[in-house]
Parts: C-alpha cells; structure tokens; sequence
C-alpha cells in the first residue's frame, strides 16, 4: 500500500540548512535522508522553481514575489542569508536543476505543488510536464498538494505520477474528495491527527502521510497508529531509519 519511504526530510534538510535550496537537498543527503519533500512554484515565466512563500520578506530579503519575477530574477536572489551567513549567496533552484540532483544521488521525491494565488493550474502542468520527462528509471515520485487544481491540472499531463491530497484536517468526505482528485495518500497535519481518524483513513485503504512530525515520541505514536510515512524538519533527532 506504501511503496514509497517513510522518513521524509522536510524542504531538503529540515532546521538544519536553508529550506528549499540545494544547500538543504545536500544536507539531507548528509544526514542520511534518500527520501525528500520540497516546495514548488512558478516564476512569471513559467519555470518551476523550489519556494514556500509566494512574497518575498522571509526567507528571501526585501519585496516582490514569485509569480512576478522571471526565473533568471529568482535564480540570481540570495536565498540562504536569511538562515546563517554560511549560506550566504545560495541560489533558489530551478526545479529542474533539484530534480537532477535528486535523480543523480537517487533520492526520492515528495513534489509540493505550492502554487502563488491564482496559477493553480499553471503550476500544476508545469511541474507534472517536468517531472513526468525524467522519471526514466527513478523511484516513482509523489506529488502532494493543498490545492485542488494544481493536482488535477498535474494529473492531465502526468497521470502516471501519484497525487497524495494535503489538508490539515482529515475531512469527513473523505472518500469522495480522494475519488475526485484520484489520489492515493491523504497527507495531513499530525498535530489535528486522532488514532481513529488514522485507523479509518486507513480501512479506506488511503496512504496516510503526517506533517511536519518533530519529536521521537509523536513520530513513534503515529507510526503505532499506521501512519505510513511522515515528513520532519529535526533530520538531525529522526533519522532516515527511524522506527
Ligand atoms: O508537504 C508537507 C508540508 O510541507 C506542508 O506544509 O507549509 O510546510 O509546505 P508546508
Ligand atoms: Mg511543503
């Protein structure tokens, strides 16, 4: 039911290096981790870029945003400084170039699907027609996403791809929301989770993904419940073969 990995590092590698760059992906690897969640978004261009927040000001410094910049603007953006002056000129990376460094090193990908308001769908194509181009030989990915759209629009180009539904909450349509969306795996926020919502998402015969899972003795309990796999941001406490 879940072939894919169990311990996930979450945005490349977790607290421990700049989320969502290269720096994070080669940390995780340190760690360990052959099994990653990162965050996807597109540029005006429409080149997929890794990136949470679709305005600048966190963890890129002073303002603008994604869906208004072109690729060539957000490659050349320092997206390290913000997390320790080591990291200082770390470039965001294309999707593309993530991909590659995943494929080469043999790390599997949990693909967010993180779309700036109103390119949903866009997004959605973007990063299935990417990812769907070099999964010769891979590990079959998985995609996840809060947003609807962005999972059927990624469906059309790339059925082929599993889509996990993220949601903080399990909602009580369950069954009917994962029949619209056809996904495999539920993916929701731990902290909301009961043990008889994890048993039932289960009998569905749904994977059941948690996040963003940080302590030994939670991520323990939820795997007692049959959480199938969890992302975490504490790659240094949880390690890639936790149990
Ligand atoms: O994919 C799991 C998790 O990353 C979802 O929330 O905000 O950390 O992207 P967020
Ligand atoms: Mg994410």
């Amino acid at each position: 039911m879940w072939p894919f990995p169990k311990i996930i590092a979450h945005r490349g590698g977790g607290t421990l290096a700049p989320e969502n760059t290269l720096a994070a992906m080669r940390c995780g690897l340190e760690h360990g981790f052959r099994a990653v969640e990162f965050d996807v978004m597109l540029s005006a261009d429409g080149v997929p870029v890794l990136m949470h927040d679709p305005v600048f000001g966190r963890t890129i410094a002073g303002s603008g945003s994604v869906a208004e910049s072109t690729a060539q603007q957000l490659t050349a953006l320092d997206a390290g400084s913000w997390f320790d002056s080591r990291f200082a000129g770390e470039p965001v990376p294309t999707f593309h170039q993530v991909i590659d460094y995943c494929n080469t090193h043999r790390i599997w990908m949990n693909v967010e699907i993180k779309p700036a308001p109103g390119y949903a769908a866009e997004t959605g194509r973007a990063a299935a027609a990417l990812l769907k181009q070099s999964m010769g030989g891979h590990r079959t990915p998985l995609f996840s996403s809060f947003s609807k759209e962005a999972l059927l629009a990624a469906r059309e180009v790339a059925p082929e791809i599993p889509r996990g539904f993220l949601i903080g909450y399990v909602p009580d349509d369950l069954e009917s929301v994962m029949r619209e969306l056809d996904a495999v795996a539920l993916h929701t926020n731990h902290k909301h989770l009961t043990r008889e919502q994890a048993l039932a998402v289960k009998q569905q015969g749904y994977g059941l993904f948690c996040y963003t899972v940080n302590e030994p003795e939670r991520a323990r309990e939820l795997l007692s419940w049959g959480v199938d796999a969890f992302c975490t941001d504490r790659i240094d406490l949880i390690g890639p073969d936790f149990s």
